[in-house]
């Protein structure tokens, strides 16, 4: 075994029996990521005077330096927050909608963002629309098809445009810059829901086009849980509303900035936020590159091993530009399988009882699909087990 690979099997915790295949969800962070972590917090315990007053505003603005310069944004526009959820409420509450107006979401958002846009609309007497994309993507031209299809929904009542950079339900990389190119043309702006794209996807937030980007550093990027971030272009800052009000001032006397409402939001520990820059580290020391071309090919002999075993046909084609380490397989449909949120397909749970196998089944429009992520420890092994586990127990 080489040190590389020692490296990445000392740094995960994986308990013996668990095949983890969703890092999509909850990535677990590897050991230096953790460690780092635990010696900011031990740090903040030592001297909290110290750290609080004097020194917290300097190491977060530290933190930022280093996501900016990985996600492709300047600092001085991001702010840290507890993951995209909070990213996404910060926009929701911010975002001035008057009755009449529309809010335009894809039929691939994220459940719970569906739901605060549902009632961020509903509040100001706005009205959602939810615009259902061509699916399956199999044409040459899909991705033109697509953002056609998707701005021929705007309107002239269109206030905000919500679309995921890396859907959840379907792993689908959207055309996120031709969106907000089309958008912005049309004076809409948009708001991308991108915790997937961290590390997944080279970033440049700031040539996307869009106007606020949400995202969570505890998936594909392995930082530590509760690690998130909001990005705003600069027109926008003076109308972002906190989610929670404090001092709204510099805790070190520093002259004032829209981020001021961000950094103090009350007494908490931040070693989640600090820890960013050891898991930006972590995965260039293994390279970034490769963890991308080698998680995807993991995932890649998953699918093409399930769609062998299904008969079924992908509604994406075997491509880098629609999917990244994460990937989704259509399963027969289950006429007993209860779908939506707080309902466990009862294949998902078939795979984590009886063969240890984490890895959600999701739907879109009644179609079921299993999700499967790969991380750095993930192995053929786990492959081999899934594919085991799928072949006893799908029907026929
Ligand atoms: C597309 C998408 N948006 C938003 C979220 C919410 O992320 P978090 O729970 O980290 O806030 C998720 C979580 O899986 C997601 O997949």
């Amino acid at each position: 075994m080489t040190d590389k690979n020692q490296l990445i099997e000392d740094a995960w915790d994986i308990p013996e029996g668990v095949t983890y295949l969703n890092h999509g969800s909850f990535g677990p962070a590897p050991r230096p990521v953790r460690e780092a972590q635990a010696r900011w917090t031990a740090e903040l315990q030592r001297q909290p005077m110290e750290f609080f007053v004097r020194r917290l505003e300097g190491l977060l603005d530290e933190a930022c330096a280093a996501l900016g310069q990985f996600v492709g944004a300047d600092a001085r526009d991001l702010v840290l927050v507890d993951n995209a959820t909070a990213g996404m409420n910060i926009v929701a509450r911010s975002v001035e909608l008057q009755p009449g107006d529309q809010v335009l979401l894809t039929d691939h958002e994220y459940g719970a963002v569906r739901r605060l846009w549902q009632k961020t609309c509903q509040a100001a007497g706005a009205e959602l629309i939810v615009r259902r994309l061509p699916w399956p993507l199999l044409e040459d031209d899909s991705a033109e098809q697509l953002v056609e299809h998707l701005v021929a929904a705007f309107t002239d009542r269109t206030r905000l445009l919500v679309a995921s950079h890396v859907t959840s339900a379907t792993a689908t990389t959207l055309p996120i810059a031709a969106i907000c190119q089309a958008a912005s043309q049309r004076g809409v702006p948009v708001c991308v829901d991108g915790p997937h794209a961290v590390a997944m996807l080279p970033l440049a937030i700031e040539q996307l086009g869009c106007d606020y980007y949400t995202a969570s550093c505890h998936k594909w990027l392995s930082a530590p849980f509760g690690s998130g971030f909001l990005w705003v272009r600069r027109r926008h800052q003076p109308r972002i509303r906190p989610a929670i009000t404090s001092w709204g001032g510099s805790v070190g006397g520093r002259d004032s900035s829209w981020k001021d409402e961000f950094t103090w939001g009350g007494t908490r520990d931040p070693a989640c936020w600090l820890a960013i820059p050891e898991a930006i580290s972590f995965l260039e020391d293994h390279g970034i590159e490769s963890f991308r071309d080698q998680t995807h090919d993991l995932v890649n002999t998953a699918r093409r091993q399930l769609l062998e075993l299904t008969g079924l046909q992908s509604p994406l084609p075997e491509s880098r530009q629609w999917y990244g380490p994460m990937a989704i397989v259509p399963l027969p449909p289950n006429p007993d399988a209860t779908t939506g949120h707080g309902h466990v397909d009862p294949l998902q749970r078939t795979l984590q009882q009886q063969f240890g196998i984490e890895t959600p089944v999701t739907t879109l429009h009644e179609h079921r699909y299993i999700r499967i992520s790969c991380h750095l420890y993930n192995t053929a092994k786990d492959i081999d087990h899934l594919v085991g586990a799928l072949s006893e127990s799908l029907p026929g």
